[in-house]
Order: structure tokens, then C-alpha cells, then sequence
């Protein structure tokens, strides 16, 4: 589930090589609950047939402005008015330049023109096409006008080239559409913080302190704050070095939990919510040995630890007008900790995690989660994908902004 599910998407195909990607978006997309209209280009149908769009669709195919067998006479009217998003993949200069121009020559270029709906193309063709005054002013004027455009990716082209022009990867187009939808979202306008992952505290070059925090619930969080329409930063640690950056996230880097507390602060600037799900390590070595510990015979080290400055409460007392989102994993007494922790670090929501359950917590796709307010509530919230954890924490965070 994303902001994807139940939306009807208008796929506009040109006539690329790149054409037959649009099979794997209009699947990944029918996939994700989507209902996909698809038109294409005359020239698109020489790439690949509307028979595959259809096959992988279950919907009709639009090539023919003059249908005489279309269900109404004005079907791309109809279509573009149906449409939830709009999304031109690939995008050939030549139809860059028809949607520029408000040309409707072709279906693609029709619906755009007819539609209300937001825009999003990811243009593929030849680095040179690409970076043609003629192209770059297209581009500049269709941007001026709200277009969104995902890509196009520098890499090896259709031509043996390399260069800025190849169709951007289906799994980023998907997250720029989802960007894109989200931008009439409850959260639209707003700039949100989100940390996740462990923190990692040198004891010497090669070792370090950390926890088991991989960040999967950060960036759940991330994904979901894009998708209702918010500018996200993400403060992630290097234990979260596997996941992908959700596309249109910002990511920043900090290593030791005083790095992060200088992220935060920097980031929060601006912010409207910090969303603080990283697990910053309470204590770090006392002093990081500057070349690698060696055994000294005695048979045992002994490490020194001080406490960490509380990043949260760094925030509380820098005064910035930012509502504050806390994160309490336990492994007993959970409520009682959680509402400790609500009125001690002065939040305006804490959510509560039992890890010791197997299917929620460290590393799983899924959380069970209970979450406290500063007034007392709770809500319990059943087993759930992380995302929809973050959709239901992010709701809170939208009737909690001024
Ligand atoms: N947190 C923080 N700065 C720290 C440690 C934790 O801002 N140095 C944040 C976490 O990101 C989380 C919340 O505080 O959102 C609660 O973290 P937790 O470790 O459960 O709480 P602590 O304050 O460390 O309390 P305790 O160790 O007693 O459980």
C-alpha cells in the first residue's frame, strides 16, 4: 500500500527505445493497486504493442484520436479528467516540445493539454537531443508550469554513447509519481526531519559501539512524509547504508550521536517535525583510541562510556518551534516507560515498540506499535507494514501542526 493504491494513473508512451520500459512501469504500477490508463504515440506502437500495454493493463489502449470505435467521442477528454496523475514515460523531445507548445497531436500530447491533473515526465532520447537549447527551453517552460520531470539518468544511450538521456529506473519514476501525488497531501508545505539507524561510537579506528537499529522504520517514515506532499530530510547513520534513498529524500550522513544531534539542529532550522526513530547510542567511549587497541596480555579490556547528549532534548532547548516525535523501544514495562518518557522529553507524541515480539522491531518489515500523546492518550495499533506504521504516526503529525 502507498499513496498509489486506488488512484488512476494516465500513462502517455513516445515513440523511444525506451518504450518497451514502459511495459515494466505499467505492470509495477497495475501491481501497486494502480489503474492504468495508457495512450500512446503512432511512433510509440512501433517500439512495442498497445496489445502488451493491454495485456499488463487489463485496460484499453489509446492510439487513435479519431476512434470511431472509442466509448465516447471524446475520450481523451474523458481521461484526462479521470486522470489522479499524468505521467509521460519516455518522454521523446519531439513530445517535449508538442507539450510546450499546448500541440495535441497525438493522445499523449491531447490528454496532457486536457488534463488538470499534476504532470510528471521522465524524458529518454539522445544526450545531444537532450542537451539542446531547443530541448532545455522546452523543458525550463514545462517546468515553469508545474510539470514535474523524473530523470533522464546519465549512462550508456541506444546510440553507444554515454551521456544524460536514458529513461530514468521504473523504481524511481514510481517514487517520483508517488512525490508527485503527494504534493495536494496533508503535509504539503512542510519541511519534516526523520533520523533513523544506530548510532556507531569509535573506540578505536576499526571498532565501534552501535545497536541493532537498521533504520527500516526511518525511512518508512521518509517515504510516507514525501507521499503526503512534505520536503524530507533524512538524518541516517552508516548502519542504514543498504537502503536506498526514497527518490526525492534528501540524505544526510552522521556517524556518532553528537553527529547527529548537529544534523538534527541543522536541519530543524526550517522544520516543521522532527520524527526521531534512530536509536542514538546512549553512551560513547570516553576517549576513541587513535590507533587500533592491541591485547596487552592482562586478558580483558575495560571500556570507559560517558553518556551522550540527548539529541531530543537538544532540539527542546534550542528553542526552534518544531513538534517532536519520539520513539521508545522496550523490552518490559512499555507504557509506563513511554509515558515517562512523553512528559520527561516534553513531546508532542512518543511511539512505543515491544522488541522482544519476533514480527515487529529490529530489522522487520513490520511493527506493532502503541502510540502516546502528551495529554495522555493511547492508541494501539495492530501488526502493520512499516509504512502504514508511518502513515498512521504522520496522520498524528498533520492535525498536531498549527
Ligand atoms: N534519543 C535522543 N537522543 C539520545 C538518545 C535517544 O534524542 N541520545 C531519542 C530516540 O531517538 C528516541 C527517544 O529519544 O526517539 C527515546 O529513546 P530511548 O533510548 O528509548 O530513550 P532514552 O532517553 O535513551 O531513555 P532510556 O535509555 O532510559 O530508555
Amino acid at each position: 500500500m502507498s499513496n498509489l493504491t486506488g488512484t488512476t494513473v494516465v500513462l502517455g508512451i513516445t515513440g523511444s527505445i525506451a518504450a518497451y520500459k514502459a511495459a515494466d512501469i505499467a505492470s509495477k504500477l497495475t501491481q501497486a493497486g494502480v489503474r492504468v490508463e495508457t495512450c500512446m504515440t503512432p511512433a510509440a506502437t512501433r517500439f512495442i504493442t498497445p496489445l502488451a500495454l493491454r495485456s499488463l493493463t487489463g485496460r484499453p489502449v489509446y492510439v487513435d484520436m479519431f476512434d470511431p470505435e472509442a466509448e465516447t467521442a471524446e475520450v481523451h477528454v474523458a481521461l484526462a479528467r479521470r486522470a489522479d496523475a499524468v505521467l509521460v514515460a519516455p518522454a521523446t523531445a519531439t513530445t517535449l516540445a508538442r507539450l510546450a507548445r499546448g500541440l495535441a497531436e497525438d493522445m499523449v500530447s491531447l490528454t496532457v493539454l486536457a488534463t488538470r491533473a499534476p504532470v510528471l515526465i521522465a524524458p529518454a532520447m539522445d544526450n545531444q537531443m537532450w542537451e539542446h537549447p531547443a530541448t532545455a527551453a522546452n523543458v525550463a517552460l514545462l517546468r515553469e508550469r508545474g510539470a514535474a520531470f523524473a530523470g533522464p539518468a546519465i549512462g550508456r544511450l541506444a546510440s553507444g554513447h554515454s551521456g544524460a538521456g536514458r529513461l530514468e529506473s521504473t523504481e524511481r519514476i514510481l517514487g517520483a509519481l508517488r512525490q508527485t501525488l503527494g504534493r495536494s497531501g496533508p503535509l504539503a508545505g512542510r519541511h519534516i526531519v526523520v533520523s533513523a539507524g544506530g548510532t556507531q561510537e569509535p573506540i578505536d579506528p576499526v571498532r565501534y559501539v552501535s545497536n541493532h537499529s537498521t533504520g527500516k522504520m526511518g525511512f518508512a517514515v521518509a517515504e510516507a512524509a514525501r507521499d503526503r506532499g512534505a520536503r524530507v530530510t533524512l538524518v541516517a547513520t552508516p548502519s542504514t547504508a543498504a537502503l536506498e534513498t526514497p527518490y526525492g529524500v534528501e540524505r544526510v550522513t552522521a556517524v556518532r550521536t553528537v553527529d547527529l544531534r548537529d544534523a538534527v539542529l541543522a536541519a530543524c532550522a526550517d522544520a516543521d517535525a522532527l520524527i526521531m526513530s534512530a536509536a542514538p547510542a546512549d553512551f560513547t567511549p570516553a576517549a576513541s583510541a587513535e590507533h587500533k587497541i592491541k591485547k596487552d596480555g592482562s586478558g580483558r579490556l575495560l571500556l570507559a562510556l560517558e553518556e551522550t547528549p540527548d539529541i531530543l532534548q537538544a532540539v527542546r532547548d534550542s528553542g526552534l518551534p518544531v513538534l517532536r516525535v519520539g520513539f521508545a523501544a522496550e523490552s518490559r514495562d512499555l507504557e509506563q516507560y513511554a509515558r515517562e518518557k512523553v512528559a520527561r522529553k516534553g513531546l508532542a507524541l512518543i511511539v512505543a515498540n515491544d522488541i522482544t515480539a519476533t514480527d515487529a522491531g529490529f530489522g522487520t518489515d513490520t511493527n506493532r506499535v502503541s502510540i502516546f500523546d502528551a495529554t495522555g492518550g493511547a492508541e494501539h495499533l495492530p501488526l502493520l507494514s512499516k509504512y502504514d506504521v508511518a502513515c498512521r504516526i504522520l496522520d498524528r503529525v498533520a492535525a498536531l501542526l498549527p
